[in-house]
């Protein structure tokens, strides 16, 4: 559509939705009403009729470079993209609008939050071109609203987003790695996100984790490339907070941190196809810090691949707290070269032992785990002298030495039942 239609049609839809707060006229009214003032206008009736009669969604691309993004890498693209995001919230259209960025394009871009609720039941985000952060510390702008500076692009409030498109979002986080304590901004944030879909993207070098889930039902992620230096501190792949029903799939996860972290208040998990490597594994917890109350259940993990990591498998949770992390399967998973391969660590900060209550660890599988550790301790069971860890279950475990090392299982207060353990897992019945 050229820009000119384009820009016409957007006041026009703005000026609907005014008339339709205004009055609740039928659609029938409301078109006489509007072709009225049309009439008035130098527009023509033709005009007029083709673009109210027909708004479908589909023809509803709001390309953030008609809102002035000079996609340039260099200005500050914000404002354009929030004007376009509110069209897109606003739009009340049948079937799915878009945001295009698009492809060819660099647009730069401040802290920015994309609130809903919108009135489209989805909204499509076209991302094929890339967006970048601020390229140093000093350069990042901050909003004065919450005082908050831990998170770059956010998206809150918002059902039915589909993010996909093949772009890149790039953190420019390298300047922000050497200040490791101190608080750095996520690169992409989802609060209250129903029924998300974010795929096919590629994710690089946030100043801290690529991607937040927080408070949010149903996501479905899939086909991402998120990529970091393996020495870059808490670039996270993926980490999810109190969200249920979550599936993470055929992604690639190179980072120097966690691939995923499955954080509290969270079920349902399902991430599969995933490759991780370099990172820090896939990793539950840890749970229960300062002595906080953390659940997590229902978490499947299937068909990953863990290259070089230092952790594989890993549940971690801190003396003191409690709650549970509970009906927990690792299955089909590949080890190369892997540092830790399956780990529990029920005291993860060795400051606190001795502290009389733990996050209870309970029915935790691992089924068809094999391949090579780059450790001797192919399988770590640590667990909490007091409450300990019940109900794990291995199958098929074969675990060899990536090296020349002798590779054996430790355990510590755990219990349940093994069977074709390779190593042996001194704690566990054999079956
Ligand atoms: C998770 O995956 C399992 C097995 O693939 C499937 O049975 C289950 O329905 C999935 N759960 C969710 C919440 O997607
Ligand atoms: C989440 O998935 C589980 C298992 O598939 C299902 O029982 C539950 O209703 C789902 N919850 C929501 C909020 O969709
Ligand atoms: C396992 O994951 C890979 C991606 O890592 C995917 O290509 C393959 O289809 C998956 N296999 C199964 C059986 O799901
Ligand atoms: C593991 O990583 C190494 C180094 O990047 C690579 O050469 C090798 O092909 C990878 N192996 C698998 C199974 O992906
Ligand atoms: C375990 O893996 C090693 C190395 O791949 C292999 O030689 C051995 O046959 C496997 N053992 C079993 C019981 O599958």
């Amino acid at each position: 559509m050229n820009p000119f239609l384009t820009s016409q049609l957007h006041s026009w839809l703005r000026l609907s939705h005014l008339i339709t707060k205004i009055s609740s006229a039928s659609v029938y009214k409301l078109s006489v009403i509007s072709l009225g003032l049309f009439v008035t206008s130098k527009m023509t009736c033709l005009l007029a009729i083709i673009l109210f009669f027909v708004v479908p969604c589909a023809a509803l691309s709001f390309n953030v470079v008609d809102y002035g993004a000079k996609g340039d890498g260099q200005t500050d693209d914000s404002q354009a993209f929030l004007k376009a995001w509110q069209d897109v919230c606003d739009a009340t259209c049948q079937g799915t609008p878009s945001l295009l960025i698009p492809n060819g394009k660099t647009f730069m871009l401040q802290p920015v939050k994309f609130m809903g609720p919108c009135k489209p039941a989805t909204i499509n985000i076209q991302l094929e071109g890339t967006i970048i952060a601020p390229n140093s510390v000093e350069a990042w702008k901050w909003p004065n609203d919450d005082g908050k500076k831990d998170k770059w692009v956010q998206f809150s409030d918002i059902d039915g987003l589909v993010i996909n498109g093949g772009g890149t979002i790039d953190g420019q986080g390298a300047p922000w790695w050497k200040f490791k304590s101190a608080t750095r901004p996520a690169a992409l944030h989802f609060h209250k996100c129903g029924n998300l879909k974010l795929t096919g993207l590629t994710h690089r070098n946030s100043p801290m984790n690529h991607i937040s889930i927080n408070e949010c039902i149903g996501p479905h992620i899939s086909n991402l490339h998120i990529i970091a230096p393996a020495d870059s501190p808490n670039t996270d792949g993926i980490d999810i907070s109190r969200s249920s029903n979550v599936t993470v799939q055929n992604s690639r996860m190179e980072t120097g941190d966690d691939c995923i972290a499955i954080n509290d208040g969270t079920s349902f998990i399902n991430i599969s196809g995933v490759y991780c490597g370099p990172g820090h594994g896939i990793s539950i917890g840890s749970l229960g810090k300062d002595g906080a109350h953390n659940t997590v259940e229902e978490v499947h993990v299937q068909n990953c691949t863990f290259n070089g990591t230092t952790n594989g498998a890993r549940i971690k949770t801190w003396e003191g707290g409690s709650g549970h992390a509970k009906r927990v399967t690792f299955e089909d998973i590949i080890l190369v070269n892997t540092e830790n391969p399956v780990i529990i660590d029920q005291q993860y900060d060795p400051n606190c032992y001795g502290l009389t209550q733990a996050v209870q660890i309970s029915d935790v599988t691992y089924r068809n785990i094999r391949g090579t550790a780059a450790c001797n301790c192919a399988i770590k069971l640590s667990c909490d002298s007091t409450i300990g860890c019940n109900g794990i279950v291995m199958e098929n475990i074969n675990i060899t030495a990536a090296h020349e090392e002798k590779i054996y299982a430790s355990c510590k207060n755990a219990q349940g039942i093994c069977s074709s353990c390779i190593p042996n897992v001194p704690c566990l019945h054999e079956n």
